[in-house]
């Protein structure tokens, strides 16, 4: 181990040599991208999970943009949705001294061993977004409140079908579907949302026709839109020949579009056969535009732009040995330690606040949403 920390001191004395080197790699989804920026505070590697979904690339220009006003220059990789890629880039950007890391994790299990060398680089370690899990080498985690993510597409099917305010009582017929099993994120948001459905299916006023309830019945690896697509398929063949489904809880925008699909090619959306109450999250360009268009019903925004503030924030503050602000020091347990939390805030976004949040609040133009 020694012998490997002090190759480790030895590059990280040797980063801009070894930047020089790297500064040409591969702009594309698997390769890195080496960014232009006063060096002074060091190169900080930001290690997203996927260019294939629009929130990471917004997540990681929106870190870079904040590091660099900060005066670091950044290296910014995306691993392909392939957990042994991003655990190979990681080792990379130790390799060639960053100074501290910012990391949405792809498998939030696998990254332990390549965590212990940063670790033993004095590297801190940023979570972003999705708890890295099992390892005590996460200083802190940046995130949203994501219990509340849940309740809010939960607590949106209640009040779209008329049951929260009992001027309905159903019984309608209610889908599940949760995130990819290996993101911590994915037990808090279907948790949040089982807590406000779970009573009323209890009481028989929201019936799960497929009977596919638990979280492991419901998970769609990798939050792939093509996988759930499929799920939705056999679920309106097996269960729903002569029915109707009247809500379907959706984690995530782009799990949303293929949930859509599915019901499209039933003939969900035709005249008397009316779309499906259907949640999402990220407001993503085609989901917002789906919104507006009454396909996709809701979906839940988070503001990219202050969560890659508060994580940069984080790392420029770790560096400079002051301690990062927090808000959350208790429900973020990682099995090796808690990790302490700065939690941002939520917001549900449909057809009648699209315009005050999204345009009036800078996230999208209008003409994007044309
Ligand atoms: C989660 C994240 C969600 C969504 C999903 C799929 O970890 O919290 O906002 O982006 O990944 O990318």
């Amino acid at each position: 181990m020694r012998n490997r920390r002090a190759a480790i001191a030895a590059v990280a004395g040797a980063a801009s040599l070894a930047l020089t080197l790297t500064a040409c790699g591969q702009n594309g989804e698997g390769g890195s991208k080496e960014d232009k920026g006063s060096s002074k505070g060091g190169t900080i590697g930001i290690a997203m999970p996927t260019k294939s979904s629009e929130r990471w690339i917004a997540d990681g220009n929106n870190v870079v943009k904040n590091l660099q006003a900060k005066g670091y220059k950044t290296k910014l990789v995306y691993g392909q949705d392939d957990p042994q890629q991003q655990v190979s880039q990681i080792e990379n950007l130790i390799t060639q001294g960053v100074k501290a890391l910012i990391v949405a994790a792809i498998d939030n299990k696998s990254l332990d061993n390549v965590l212990q060398e940063a670790a033993d680089a004095h590297i801190p370690v940023i979570a972003y977004d999705r708890l890295i899990l099992g390892s005590k080498n996460v200083d802190y985690y940046a995130s949203f409140d994501n219990s509340k993510v849940g309740e809010l597409q939960g607590n949106y099917i209640l009040q779209k079908l008329g049951l929260a305010d009992g001027s309905k009582k159903g019984p309608f017929n209610l889908e599940l579907f949760a995130g990819s099993n290996d993101d911590n994120n994915t037990k808090y948001f279907f948790g949040g949302a089982m807590k406000v459905l779970q009573p009323y299916i209890d009481k028989k006023q929201l019936v799960v026709q497929s009977g596919q309830t638990a979280l492991n019945q419901v998970t769609t690896l990798r939050w792939d839109g093509a996988t759930a697509q499929k799920r939705m398929d056999d679920i309106l063949t097996k269960s729903y020949a002569s029915k109707k489904v009247d809500a379907v809880l959706s984690p995530y925008d782009g799990i949303s579009i293929g949930i859509l699909s599915a019901l499209k090619s039933d003939d969900y959306g035709s005249k008397n056969k009316p779309l499906p109450v259907l949640t999402g999250q990220d407001a993503e360009l085609a989901s917002v535009k789906s919104i507006i268009a009454g396909e996709q019903t809701q979906t839940v925004y988070k503001d990219t732009r202050e969560l890659a503030k508060i994580a940069s924030a984080m790392a420029d503050d770790a560096l400079k040995g002051k301690k990062p602000q927090t808000n959350d020091t208790k429900t973020y347990d990682n099995g090796a330690k808690v990790v302490p939390a700065y939690l941002l805030q939520p917001v549900s976004v449909d057809k009648s606040n699209y315009q005050s949040v999204l345009v009036d609040g800078g996230y999208y133009t209008a003409d994007q949403l044309k």
